[in-house]
Order: C-alpha cells, then structure tokens, then sequence
C-alpha cells in the first residue's frame, strides 16, 4: 500500500510510529524504513499491541514524498500451534502508522493510515512463519513506493478496518536483525537439487541468485538433517512446511532474492527448479535473531565444554525472537516458560536480556489467568484448550526471570513491574497447598520433562508433588530475596514463614531418614538440595545418595529439563568436583559431550536426539544447554553475589582434566574477565580484572599466603582466611596477576 504526501515546508525533525495486525515493511521515498524484521514480533494482540518509532528525518524532504507498506500475515495471522491462524484476533490484516513532520517553523503535520492510502497485491503470493514464503518476481511493480509512480487499476483504496480495543504500546526490545551471513560449506547435486550445508544449525533464511526464464518457479526446502540419500529431511518438523518458492521474471542480468516475512531453523536447504548448477556464492545463510547485545564470551580449554558453549549460544540466538522461543523449526516456537525459567542464568551471561526480559514479562503477565496462575507459554495461544492452572517449573519463569535480571542488572525496577503478578501466582499456589505441599492445581503438570528414563515425555520419573513443591520454594526464595531488595517488608516475613512451612513439609513427606529423598530419582535429589529442603543434618547423606546413584548408573545423568540444569551446582556444592567433571566431559550417550561428538552446533532438544522420536525432537532447543550458566559461574569464576555484579565471587571447580578457563563478561559497571591456568604439577594463575565499583572475593588454591605471588609481589591484597581449603582474598577493582605454588 501507498500514499503520496506533500512537506509544504523544510522539514525539521519526522517521526514515524508504525505496527500491524501482521507483519510489515516501511518504505518512505522508496527506501525501507529502519531493518526491523519481522515486526512487530509475537504478542496477545488483544491485549497489546507493540509499536516502533523511527527517526526518518533524513528521508522526507520538502514537496511530493511517499510512505508505503508491504503486509503480510507474520505472528498475527500465522499459524501459531495449536490455535491455528489469528490466534490472537480476526482477519483482516491491519497496518497503522503515524508519521509526524515537524517544520522548521514548528508546526507539525501527520500523514495518517487513512482512506487516502492505495492498496495492490503485492508479489508475495503467501508468507507464514512455520510454512515459508512464496514470490513471484513477476509482479513486482517497480518504484512503488517511490514518488513519479502511478499506481494502475491493480491499485484500488484501502479498506478502512474496525479500531482495536487492545492497548498500543512503545517497544522497549531490540528488534530482530540480520546478525550475519553463512557461507555455503558444501554444496551437493541429490537426486536432481542441490543440497546446501551451512556447517551450523540456525534460524533465518536462505539469500539465493540466481539466472533463468520468467515463469520458472525455484524450490528451497529448509530442514536440520538429512536422510539417508542426502536430501533433506523434513520428519521433525511435523507440520512446518519449511519451503520458500520463487518464480522468477527472467532478468537477463540475475535475479536476488529472499523472503521477507517468514524463517526457518535450519542447516541444510535443498535447491530445486535451478537451470545451472549453484555456485557457492548464489546461496548465502542470513542469521537473523533479537539483537540482544554480546556480554559474554567463555574461553575453557577443553574442546566439549568450548564446543558445547558455542552450541548453546547459537540455540539461544536462534530462539531470541522477538521473545524466547522452545525452537525455531518446527510447528511450535512459542514462549515456552519452563525453557527460559531454566536457561536464563545462562543466557543473561552471554547476553544482555534487560530489556528482551521486560518486554517478555509483559507478554507473562497478560497470559497470566485472573486465579494468579502463570500460563506455561506466553504469550499464550492455547488458552482455549490450556486448563487455568500452573505447571510447576514452567508457572516459574513468572518469578525467576524478574529476579535474574535484578541480580544480573542491578535494577529493582523489574521487580516492582512484576511485583503483583508474581505475589499472586505465589498467592495461587498457597491457596491450594494449606499442608505446605504443591499437589494440586498443577494443570498440564510436564514434571521433569524428558528426563532419560521416561518413556514418553510428560511421564513423571520424580513424583509431581515433589517437583511442585521444589519449585514453589525455588520461588519463594527469590520473592524472599526480591522483598528485601526493595524494602517490602511484611512480604519478607510472610515469605520467610512460608518458606519455613514448605521445608517443613517437604522434609515430612519426601525426605527419608535414610537421606533417600522422594522415589530416588537424581532430580528428587538435586532439587531438594538445590532450594535447601533437606534438614542440615542429612545434607551430606542425601548428597551421598545422589552421587552414588550417578556413579551406580554408570557416572551418567538421568535428568531432564527441571533437574539437569542444576546438577552441577549441587554435585560441586556437595564436595564432588571430581564426578562434575565426570559428567561435563563425557562423551558417551547420554551426556552433552555426546551431542558434540555427534556433530551437534547447537544444544539438542533430547538426550537422544539422534534416535529418540522424531515427532518430538528439535536439535535446536535450549533447555539442557542451561549448563553452561554454572560454567560461568563455577568453572570461568563469574559468579554474582550481589545485585548488578557490584560483588562477584571467583572460586572455580578445578580438575586437572580441564588446564585452563576463564571468561569476560561485560557487567553494567564494566569488564570482568577471568583467565586460569592449572598445570600438571597443580601451579595456579589467574589474571583478573576488575571493574569500577565492583569487588570479587578471589578463592585461591592455597593455605598459605607464602605460597601466593600477587603482579609479581607477595601478597598485597587482603586476605580474609580460609575457606574450604582455598585462601580467600578481597579484590577491588584493578587488574590483577596470581600465581600460586602447588
Ligand atoms: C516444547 C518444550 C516445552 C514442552 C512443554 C514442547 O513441545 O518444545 O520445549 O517446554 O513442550 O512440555
């Protein structure tokens, strides 16, 4: 669509405040407004509906400008599982945009979405987000949206549609971006197409060129794995299509395209329709994801833990859409919770998720049911079949995403946003559980989700009430912690005195005296050490009995979404830094090294991704991938103990399979980098730096201060004993250079 105006004067300063009920594309004077792609990205679009505003001062000028607009279904009118289409509204597509000039004289004038604007079809014949983009570069109208073109009798006035009643609100994220190009890695004739390896896994789009006749319709198939012969294989992308098409106008000079309102997770795409063999260079990778900041960057000197990071991050870019997403492949990426409650530790190292959280927490809050219940995806497209009730661990995203990014930020101001919300969902939970267990109310209750011995996903392998009950005092501590930061004091106490109500109970019903917690599963273990629920003087016993139950199965995990993310932190809280280890870099199925030495780049949805069903597994999902926060915190020694990093501690789990780590996190009041060396004969070293107004308490492995040289010097700084064997140091900012003696 388009519409001619005229600047009667010089323009100053133009503004342009722009959404749809769909996706779209801003043009003024033929350009394209801003790179935002895929706006406005997924939301309830009956509660809320998110706008941009670009500063396009430079692209108006005085006398006949034109603004224009491409529109197509996007998160609104696409298939969204299992709502179908529109699951957030009705048909018709909407695109409203506002742009305001201010004259250098002052007075202002709007160009509005108005009757005046003229609308044509436009070369996209169809475009979802899970079934892929058709074009037909035959009707494209060239200069459409520029000034000098006069739209035909294909050109009619737009329809005027009915207003909305949701709220229209100013985006505070980052918008999706292009963040890079792949090159083609291989490239291979299968079966009369042609098959393009990426080498990585990722989410966005094919860029092809290519040369032919008008009317000749190219194929791009989008798939993670291959079958057997070497063409693609679409089998776990249930009912995704995942297929772009371009028919083309048969330029004599070559033809560029790529979709503009759909992607794919992929890492291989198979080319049919092409006259001439591919070079290399006529396909081209585009990454697209939120364009959430880097902050950090690991450096471990062991291949698996490296590789496993690398894998990681690049699950998280591809889910970083807008919101976070379970995957972006298959005929789901929705916002489920129990995904990001998990991985956001580990996420909100390598990246800045400020303000992707805030506006994630609003989608939170608008799927939250008016009983105080946190859905289990936001924003959520199954509230017509979906019970209004919370499942433990996922409800929980609602509470720990706020509190890791107050820790991470320094900034209160998350929890005051979300202070409501969050007392109500755990004003849900109580209301129910008078006894001081979270037994009922538990509504699609996904437990340890894909735990290894389950025999399909949901199957409960560790009692529902135990994870329910975990997970409520999981939650109650952050409140507990998040009532202090901001002063609330009555909501501290009542949390400490239902904190103390759920140990109670907990401790009752699942721990044995024999230190067996729950059926003996490894998650009843970890979680019940994890959020402090067994009495002190078992502690040692339970943890006795989770390490022998790893040993006992062959030193491996039989964990799934909830419980694998925090056996480390327990196993190396416990004493058994050996078995961390152990586990990290095994390389036997099951195990994270598995997924590497399969050739994984990026974290797999299962365990068993290689053979488990295909119906249910993405090789692009965060989840188990979570790890890698404790690898920041425990391995590289980035571990935050105060709000906003203003005090961090460094105490790594040392093993002497692992000589070197460390890494660099940029932290809201500067750098911190880590880097250690252990060698063979046990001589530490670290360098560090650290930031303004920043502290880190140093554990060194050493009892003795003599047995420490700090920048070359006996030890300068203080020290403030020993703690567990290592001697503890206070270190301000500065940069810093520890070699300690075995
Ligand atoms: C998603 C998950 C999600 C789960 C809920 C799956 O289909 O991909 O990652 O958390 O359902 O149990």
């Amino acid at each position: 669509m388009r519409r001619d105006f005229s600047a009667t004067d010089a323009v100053a300063q133009a503004r342009l405040y722009v959404t749809a009920l769909g996706a779209y594309e801003a043009y003024i004077n033929g350009k394209r407004v801003g790179d935002a792609l895929l706006a406005p990205e997924s939301m309830d679009f009956s509660k809320r509906i998110l706008y941009r505003v670009f500063d396009v001062t430079n692209m108006v000028g005085r006398g006949a400008n034109v603004i224009g607009a491409m529109v197509a279904d996007g998160w609104y009118g696409s298939y969204t599982s299992p709502q179908g289409r529109f699951a957030f509204g009705n048909p018709p597509l909407r695109f409203m945009a506002q742009l305001e000039l201010t004259y250098s004289s002052g007075r202002v004038e709007r160009v509005v979405t108005d009757q005046s604007w003229m609308i044509s079809a436009s070369p996209i014949l169809k475009s979802d987000i899970y079934d892929g983009e058709d074009y037909d570069a035959r009707r494209e109208q060239p200069g459409w949206a520029a000034p000098g073109f006069h739209p035909d009798a294909k050109w009619s006035p737009v329809a005027i549609a009915p207003s909305v009643t949701a709220k229209l609100q100013p985006t505070v994220s980052p918008p999706i971006r292009r963040m890079g190009l792949l090159k083609a890695k291989s490239l291979k004739a299968v079966n009369g197409s042609w098959v393009v390896d990426f080498g990585q896994n990722f989410a966005g789009w094919a860029k092809i060129r290519v040369k032919g006749i008008a009317g000749q319709k190219v194929t791009l198939k989008f798939a993670e794995i291959l079958k057997p012969d070497g063409s693609v294989d679409q089998a776990n992308l249930r009912a995704a299509l995942a297929t772009d098409t371009y028919v083309l106008k048969g330029d004599p000079a070559g033809e560029v395209w790529e979709p503009r309102f759909t992607y794919h997770g992929f890492r291989y795409v198979e080319i049919s329709g092409l006259s001439n063999a591919p070079t290399p260079d006529d396909v081209m990778g585009v990454v697209i994801h939120s364009d959430t900041s880097r902050t950090g960057h690991l450096r471990i000197g062991h291949p698996i833990i490296q590789t496993l990071w690398q894998n990681s991050l690049w699950s998280q870019k591809s889910n970083f859409m807008g919101i976070p997403t379970d995957c972006p492949q298959r005929d789901e990426r929705l916002g489920w919770m129990g995904d990001a409650h998990v991985f956001w530790d580990a996420a909100a190292f390598n990246m800045d998720v400020s303000t992707f959280t805030q506006r994630w927490m609003a989608d939170v809050r608008d799927a939250q049911w008016p009983n105080g219940a946190f859905a289990f995806i936001s924003p959520n497209s199954m509230r017509d079949t979906a019970p209004n009730e919370a499942s433990p661990g996922w409800a929980d995203a609602g509470v720990i995403l706020p509190w890791t990014t107050w820790q991470r930020y320094g900034d209160t101001e998350v929890i005051n946003q979300n202070w409501e919300a969050m007392s109500a969902y755990i004003g849900y939970i109580a209301a129910l559980s008078d006894d001081g267990i979270w037994s009922k109310g538990h509504g699609w209750d996904f437990g340890d989700w894909l735990a290894l011995d389950s025999r399909w996903p949901g199957d409960h392998t560790t009692p529902p009430d135990l994870i329910g009950t975990a997970m409520w005092k999981h939650s109650t501590l952050a409140m507990m912690d998040m009532a202090k930061a901001t002063k609330r004091q009555k909501a501290l106490e009542d949390y400490t005195r239902l904190a103390e109500k759920i140990d109670a109970a907990f401790a009752k019903a699942f721990v044995h005296s024999d230190g067996t917690v729950g059926n003996g599963s490894q998650t009843g273990y970890i979680l019940a050490l994890r959020y402090n629920l067994v009495p002190p003087q078992l502690r040692a016993e339970v943890a006795g009995r989770l390490h022998d139950n790893i040993v006992s199965r062959g030193r491996l995990l039989t964990t799934g979404f909830l419980g694998t993310p925090h056996s480390l932190d327990v196993l190396a809280d416990n004493g058994y830094a050996s078995l961390v280890y152990d586990l990290l870099l095994r390389t036997e199925y099951p195990s994270w090294g598995y997924m590497v030495m399969k050739g994984a780049t990026t974290t797999w949805e299962r365990w068993n991704g290689d053979a488990g069903d295909i119906s249910m597994n993405s090789f692009n999902h965060y989840a188990l991938g979570a790890v890698i926060g404790f690898v920041y915190r425990r391995i590289a020694g980035i571990d935050p103990i105060e709000p906003g990093f203003r005090r961090f501690r460094f105490n790594p789990v040392l093993d002497r399979r692992v000589a070197s780590g460390g890494a660099q996190y940029d932290a809201v009041s500067g750098r911190i980098s880590t880097d250690w060396t252990l060698n063979p004969e046990g001589h530490f070293r670290l360098r560090l730096s650290v930031p303004p107004n920043t502290r880190a308490e140093v554990h060194l492995p050493a009892t003795n201060q003599t047995n420490i040289r700090e920048n070359g010097k006996p030890l300068a700084s203080q020290s403030l004993g020993i703690v567990n064997g290592r001697m503890v140091i206070e270190a301000g900012p500065g940069d810093y250079d520890f070699a300690v003696r075995a």
